[in-house]
């Protein structure tokens, strides 16, 4: 998969500038030429080699590595690959390392970086070309993994029922978890999973989180854990990961990862020893 640019309009609060520069309130200088370094390699191309490639541009107002990069494929280089949808950190395919840190590119401004920005695709996910990483495929393996659906309690559903409130409090908390756009920084942000191919990272652990708070997933069961300990319950799962928190760190929607793969780890423990 190359570009995918869908047209949207994106609205930067001042917290989103603040986090994407990493340096709230720096001014861009009037006129800067930015050096943007950017990772090569095509795996399908024959004779492609990984390489670093740095093109210059002038910054604007307000500018983002998304515009950065489509101003560049759009007036030196088509063939520079990379991934996008909206534009507004919600679709989660913009995740590339920025400076050597995994990041949303289009919730990071050029102000406050530079004059040399760097960037490389997302490491562990398969390259599909420059910037652009198949972050879906890893993703729907994880979630087959974890089995990352609502089980049913009933075994045919009957869609003449009257849909169940839900306490508000609880719908937030799962709302929360649920925020989670699957842009894979914090599998690439992981040692854990650079060991462990199998390994789950913080967005499967969030995402366990997710369906064992849902009062309608049947493998929620009063004081038996045991459907998620048979998941999560092993060095793929809770007991590979090495409370680091790159992941929590790095996470650019601020997902709670280290509140809840410590309250999974502890459930899975107890679990354990039932
Ligand atoms: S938990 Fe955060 S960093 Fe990980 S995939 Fe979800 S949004 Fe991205
Ligand atoms: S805390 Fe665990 S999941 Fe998060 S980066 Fe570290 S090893 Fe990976
Ligand atoms: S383009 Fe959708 S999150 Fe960046």
């Amino acid at each position: 998969m190359t570009a995918r640019v869908h047209e949207a309009v994106v609205r930067f609060t001042p917290r989103h500038a603040a986090a994407a520069a990493g340096s709230a309130g720096a001014a861009p200088a009037a006129g800067r030429r930015l050096q943007i370094k950017v990772l090569r390699h095509n795996p399908r191309s024959p004779g492609s080699v990984p390489h670093w490639q740095t093109y210059e541009i002038e910054e604007a107002d307000g500018m983002t590595l998304f515009i950065a990069l489509t101003e560049i494929r759009e007036r030196q280089d088509p063939s520079l690959m990379f991934d996008f949808v909206c534009r507004a950190g919600i679709c989660g395919s913009c995740a590339m390392v920025v400076d050597g840190r995994p990041g949303l590119a289009c919730r990071t401004l050029t102000c406050g970086r530079g004059p040399v920005i760097t960037l490389a695709p997302l490491p562990f996910f398969e390259l599909i070309g420059d910037l652009s990483v198949n972050t879906g495929k890893w993703m729907r393996a994880m979630s087959e993994r974890l089995q990352g659906w609502l089980h049913l309690r009933d075994e045919a559903p009957d869609i003449g029922r009257i849909e169940e409130p839900m306490d508000p409090d609880l719908a937030d908390r799962i709302y929360e978890l649920d925020r989670c756009v699957e842009c894979g920084c914090c599998v690439a942000a992981c040692g854990t999973a650079r060991m462990r191919e199998d390994f789950v990272g913080a967005v499967g652990m969030n995402r366990v989180a997710r369906f064992r708070l849902d009062p309608r997933d049947a493998r929620n069961q009063p004081g038996d854990d045991s459907a998620w300990y048979d998941l999560v319950g092993d060095d793929d799962g809770v007991f590979g990961c090495m409370s680091l928190l790159a992941c929590h760190d790095l996470c650019p929607k601020e997902l709670p990862l280290a509140t809840q793969i410590a309250y999974l780890r502890r459930a899975m423990v107890k679990q354990g020893f039932a």
